[in-house]
C-alpha cells in the first residue's frame, strides 16, 4: 500500500512528541521536569469555565456557522479594536480549532504549489511542515550576526517573485524575541507596496515583559481592512492558559475569510460551541487574569536568567515576551557529551529526566528551548539538574527524585 508522499514526509511535531515521552515518564513514577511544554499552569478563567459550562448544560450543542458564533465574533472585533485599534466587520472574522488550524487555513488559501512564504528563524516548528503539506516551499532567513531577530535587508533579499506571504511571529516562539516596531514598520511597507500578505503570529502579543508595548503591524498601514496585507492570527491558548480549548481566530480581507470559511466548511465544519462559549467567556470577562499571568511568567523569566548566569559557558538572550528562552548551549554540544541539540536534548532527559527542546527543530542549532511557563520549583530544580549534568564546576553529585546520582562523564 504506498501512502501519499507529502504526508509522509511531514515531520512529527517535536513539542507534542516530548509532551507524550514526559508524561509516559511521570506515569511510570519518573521525577520528570518539563521545561520543553508550551503552555501555562495556569486554570482557565472561572468567566470562561462559567460560559462554556452554561452551554454544555444547555444540551443544547449542535452545529454552529463554520465562521464561529456570531457572539464570539462580535468579542473578536471587540478584542480587535481595544487591541488593535482597528474597526473590522464579521466578514473579516474567522473561528478556528486553535490558531493552528488558523494558520494552515492562511496557508492553504495563499498557497498554489511553488508559491513561496517566508520563515523568519528561529521559527515555530510548524510553519514549514504546514507550508510544505499545501505544495508551499517555506523560504528560511537567518540571522547573519547569530542572533534571533533578522534584519530587514536579509528578509528583503528573500523575498522573490514566487513570494506569498512573510510569517512574522512576535513575540517569538522558541526565542522570546520581539521584534523591534522599526522591523514591523519596514515590512508593512515591503508588504504593502509589492503585494505580499504579511502573516502576524500575534498568539504572545500580551506576554511581553518590562512595560514594553510592541506597536501592531496595523499601526504602520493605511489601508482598510479589505486593502491591507496585513492577516492577524490570534487565539486564547497563550493568553488565557486556555491550550485545551482549542480555540484561535484570523482577521484578514473579505475575500480570504470566505475562501477560509469553504476550507474550514469541508474539513472540520466549525468548533464545538461549548468551546467558543469558553473563548467569548474569556475575552469579554476580567482581563485581569491576562496580567497577573504576564507578571508570574515575567517572575519566572528573571528566576531562570539568574539561573542560567551561574551556568558556565551557557549564553541566554533575555527574553522579551513569551515563556520560552533558547539559551546556546554550543560550548556542550562541542564537548564530549552531545555531537548536536537533539543528542545533548536527548543526554538530558536520560540523565536527568528534564525536558528540553533542540534547537535544531527551530532553525537554530546548538541551541534548546527552554520553557518558564511552569512553577519556579520546576525551573530552579530543572537548571540545577542541567548544571549538574554538563557543567564541571557545578557539584558532582545530586538527588533526582529519591536517587542519588554521581556524575562520572566529565
Ligand atoms: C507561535 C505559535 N503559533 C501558534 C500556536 C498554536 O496555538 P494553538 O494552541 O491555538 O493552536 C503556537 C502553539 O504553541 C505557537 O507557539
Amino acid at each position: 500500500m504506498s501512502l501519499s508522499q507529502v504526508a509522509c514526509s511531514i515531520a512529527e511535531s517535536p513539542t507534542l512528541r516530548l509532551n507524550e515521552e514526559a508524561r509516559l515518564l511521570r506515569e511510570r513514577g519518573e521525577p520528570v521536569i518539563h521545561l520543553g511544554i508550551g503552555e501555562p499552569k495556569n486554570k482557565a478563567p472561572i468567566t470562561a469555565i462559567l460560559s462554556s459550562a452554561a452551554k454544555l448544560s444547555s444540551g443544547d450543542v449542535k452545529y454552529t456557522p463554520t465562521d464561529g458564533l456570531p457572539s464570539l465574533k462580535k468579542a473578536i472585533i471587540r478584542y480587535t479594536e481595544d487591541n488593535y485599534n482597528r474597526i473590522v466587520s464579521p466578514y473579516n472574522v474567522i473561528v478556528s480549532e486553535g490558531a493552528k488550524q488558523s494558520l494552515f487555513n492562511i496557508i492553504f488559501t495563499l498557497c498554489n504549489p511553488q508559491d513561496e512564504i517566508i520563515v523568519l528563524a528561529p521559527y515555530w516548528v510548524s510553519y514549514p511542515e504546514i507550508i510544505r503539506m499545501v505544495g508551499g516551499i517555506p523560504v528560511i532567513v537567518t540571522p547573519e550576526d547569530g542572533g534571533f531577530v533578522p534584519s530587514f535587508e536579509e528578509i528583503e533579499r528573500a523575498v522573490s517573485s514566487y513570494t506569498k506571504a512573510i510569517i512574522v511571529n512576535s513575540p517569538n516562539n522558541p526565542s522570546g524575541a520581539v521584534y523591534p516596531d522599526e522591523l514591523i514598520a519596514e515590512l508593512v511597507e515591503l508588504c504593502e507596496s509589492k503585494g505580499i500578505y504579511l502573516i502576524c503570529d500575534d498568539i504572545y502579543h500580551k506576554l511581553v515583559f518590562d512595560g514594553r508595548v510592541p506597536a501592531p503591524a496595523y499601526k504602520f498601514t493605511n489601508k482598510d481592512a479589505e486593502n491591507t496585507k496585513v492577516i492577524v492570527v490570534n487565539g486564547v491558548a497563550k493568553l488565557y492558559g486556555m491550550t485545551g480549548f482549542r480555540i484561535g481566530w484570523v482577521v484578514a480581507n473579505r475575500k480570504m475569510v470566505e475562501v477560509m470559511i469553504n476550507v474550514q466548511s469541508q474539513t472540520t465544519t466549525c468548533v464545538s460551541p461549548v468551546m467558543q462559549a469558553a473563548a467569548e467567556g474569556a475575552l469579554t470577562g476580567m482581563q485581569s487574569v491576562v496580567e497577573s499571568l504576564r507578571l508570574s511568567i515575567q517572575n519566572n523569566r528573571d528566576v531562570l536568567m539568574q539561573e542560567l548566569h551561574s551556568f558556565t559557558d551557557v549564553h541566554c538572550v533575555k527574553p522579551g515576551g513569551t515563556f520560552y528562552a533558547l539559551p546556546d548551549f554550543r560550548a556542550y554540544v562541542r564537548k564530549s557529551v552531545a555531537k548536536d541539540s537533539v543528542e545533548l536534548s536527548n543526554f538530558l532527559l536520560k540523565r536527568t529526566l528534564v525536558v528540553t527542546v533542540p534547537g535544531r527543530e527551530f532553525g537554530m542549532e546548538g541551541h534548546l528551548r527552554l520553557s518558564y511557563a511552569g512553577s519556579v520549583k520546576d525551573i530552579t530544580e530543572g537548571i540545577e539538574r542541567m548544571k549538574w549534568a554538563l557543567d564541571p564546576n557545578a557539584p558532582s553529585e545530586i538527588y533526582i527524585g529519591d536517587r542519588k546520582l554521581v556524575r562520572d562523564w566529565l
